[in-house]
């Protein structure tokens, strides 16, 4: 009866730790970054306007440039804080080969300057959120276009039509450092690059 009882105790701990090593395995095989891989962010209604994203804050934060007015005649081209965000599947793309597949859409978000004093010291804090410009690069949808990149300012309005080049690309084409994108502003893109393993 002893015997018997201690076998069934080995047997449900051999059971259990078996389902145990099952999951972690499950787990393990469902890596997020793996079937987000094809997701796409970048939304587009029938008359082929980008619909502004709004959760584009949940994606991921690559750097803050900042233009201020004060710096630029009262008038910089694009006021003054620019929050710069890319959707999370073509960040994990970016991670794993260093490079912006075709779907990426940035995000660049427009914040006044408020404050340019605080209890760390002076400076420039951000103020209040202006607006959203975007980038969007699709090899089929933007075929015609430089390296197939698209630029959409939305001002209040709920989606965009796709800039002409002149306004926005030649820009972009002329001084980004990789891809019409200026990851020489973007420290965390940078580092993402740098640690991309030899495929
Ligand atoms: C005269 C040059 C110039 C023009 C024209 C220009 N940009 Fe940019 N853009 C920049 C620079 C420089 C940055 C990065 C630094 C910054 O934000 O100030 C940038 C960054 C961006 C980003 C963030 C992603 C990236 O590529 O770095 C978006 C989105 C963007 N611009 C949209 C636009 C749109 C939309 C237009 C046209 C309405 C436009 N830009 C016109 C110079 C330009």
């Amino acid at each position: 009866m002893l015997m018997q009882q201690v076998l069934k105790k080995t047997v449900l701990a051999l059971l259990l730790s078996a389902v145990a090593m099952m999951q972690v395995q499950t787990a393990a095989a469902a890596d997020p970054s793996d079937d987000q891989q094809s997701k796409e962010y970048a939304k587009f209604n029938k008359a082929a306007e980008l619909v502004r994203p709004t959760d584009y804050r949940e994606w991921i934060f690559v750097g803050a440039p900042v233009t201020p007015k004060d710096m630029n005649d009262g008038k910089p081209a694009f006021p003054e804080f620019h929050n710069v965000y890319i959707d999370p599947a073509s960040w994990a793309h970016y991670k794993k080969t260093g490079e912006f597949r075709s779907g990426t859409i940035i995000v660049k978000e427009l914040i006044s300057v408020g404050a340019t004093k605080s209890a760390s010291g002076n400076g420039y804090f951000q103020g209040e959120f202006l607006g959203i410009a975007a980038a969007v690069k699709d090899k089929k949808r933007f075929a015609d276009r430089p390296e197939n990149w698209a630029y959409f300012g939305f001002d209040d309005k709920p989606s965009a039509m796709a800039q002409p080049d002149d306004a926005c690309s030649a820009c972009h084409k002329a001084n980004a450092a990789e891809d019409m994108v200026f990851t020489q502003h973007y420290p965390v893109l940078r580092a993402a690059k740098a640690a991309v393993k030899p495929r």
